[in-house]
């Protein structure tokens, strides 16, 4: 990448982040998953009775002098992923209690607004060692918008469907990164001493972006982000200052095969479904008088008029009021009940049909 305003997608930058930040063009990414260093190093850290810290991260990338040096350092990269984020972009910082609440009132003093404060509460915790405190079990995600008046995208339909069709909460039972997803070196060490989850990342890259949408990650570490929205059928943009986990991060990045763009997809919530009428398919002749429409299972058959009405023994109406009549249900979304029955016996959903309109109507 040269000093210009190129956006340099599925690449991973090595060197400072500030610095790499500054040479991206503004309003450009759709997403920023951030996992600062936590700053460990500080007195109230969490140690071993042998006095070696808990958390396994004793390295040079996590020291810093005081409080006073970790927030000029949290302000600079915050300012900077504001400035390359969309207007309607969000951005997920992830912390533990060290440095969370210090993160969290740097996002709010730069004009992030906070979305959600989600636990990611650990299923297989390190215990706590000396006794003295609980044992640390979870990690802190805020989830910001650009700005208070940022139309930002919250897939709230596909996040449902992520949790069997239960609302998706804020807290998030999910197990440290271990077995055979965690990178280690020949000698069988970890490559990186705090490589997070792959599903961490599945449900944040899944619940706020699209298909071909830009992630970046300004601490890309062992590249969990770039992996995982690579595999989602996103692009990304990874920074990471140490070449070493740079390098293991492009390994693992080698070996990544992304699914589909169909796959891919999230299903649009309710507020995105195109306002079409059933009667717009009629009369466009996707779905023509007379044609037959049928649940899933065949219990029932209905025959459409040409006025948009559909009509199945005695009930009588749109497709949803005679979805719901027949099934003896207090409503019935008649788009994802009814399929249109072909001459060859095959079926396609209403819905279906209707999202074939989108953009012609
Ligand atoms: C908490 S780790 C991120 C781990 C990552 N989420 C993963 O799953 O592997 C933070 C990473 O930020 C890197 N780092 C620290 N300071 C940096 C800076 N100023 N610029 C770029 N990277 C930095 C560290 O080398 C470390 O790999």
């Amino acid at each position: 990448m040269g000093t210009g305003l190129d956006l340099p997608l599925d690449t991973v930058l090595v060197g400072d982040c500030i610095e790499m930040l500054r040479r991206l063009p503004p309003a450009s990414v759709h997403a920023v998953f951030a996992d600062p260093p936590y700053n460990l190093q500080l007195k109230g850290a969490l140690r071993r009775p042998d006095d070696s810290l808990v958390d396994a991260v004793d390295d040079e990338w996590d020291r810093f002098a005081d409080f006073a040096t970790y927030d000029a350092f949290t302000r600079e990269w915050l300012t900077e992923c504001r400035r390359v984020l969309r207007k309607d972009g969000t951005i997920w910082v992830i912390g533990a209690y060290h440095n969370v609440f210090r993160l969290g009132t740097v996002l709010q003093d730069l004009g992030f607004w906070i979305l959600n404060d989600v636990i990611w509460r650990k299923a297989n915790p390190m215990p706590n060692f000396r006794g003295r405190r609980f044992t640390n079990a979870h990690e802190t995600l805020i989830w910001a918008s650009r700005g208070q008046e940022s139309k930002y995208r919250f897939n709230y339909a596909a996040m449902k469907a992520l949790n069997d069709d239960t609302q998706m909460r804020s807290d998030w039972f999910i197990p440290l990164c271990t077995g055979g997803e965690r990178l280690r070196d020949a000698a069988g060490n970890k490559v990186h001493p705090t490589q997070k989850p792959e599903a961490l990342l599945h449900r944040v890259i899944m619940s706020c972006t699209q298909p071909g949408d830009v992630v970046l990650d300004p601490f890309l570490g062992s590249g969990t982000t770039a992996a995982v929205a690579k595999r989602l059928n996103r692009r990304f943009i990874g920074i990471e200052r140490e070449p070493t986990y740079a390098e293991a991060a492009l390994g693992r990045l080698a070996a990544v095969e992304p699914v589909t763009e169909s796959a891919a997809m999230t299903l649009p919530s309710k507020r995105e479904q195109p306002r079409i009428p059933f009667g717009t398919l009629v009369e466009r002749g996707l779905v023509p008088p007379g044609s037959r429409l049928v649940d899933r299972q065949r219990r029932w058959t209905a025959e459409v008029g040409a006025d948009g009405t559909i009509r199945c023994g005695r009930a009588a109406g749109s497709i949803h009021q005679v979805g719901a009549a027949v099934q003896e249900a207090p409503s019935c979304n008649g788009w994802t009940f009814w399929h249109l029955e072909r001459r060859d016996g095959s079926l396609r959903l209403l819905d279906e049909l209707r999202m074939e309109l989108v953009g012609t109507t």
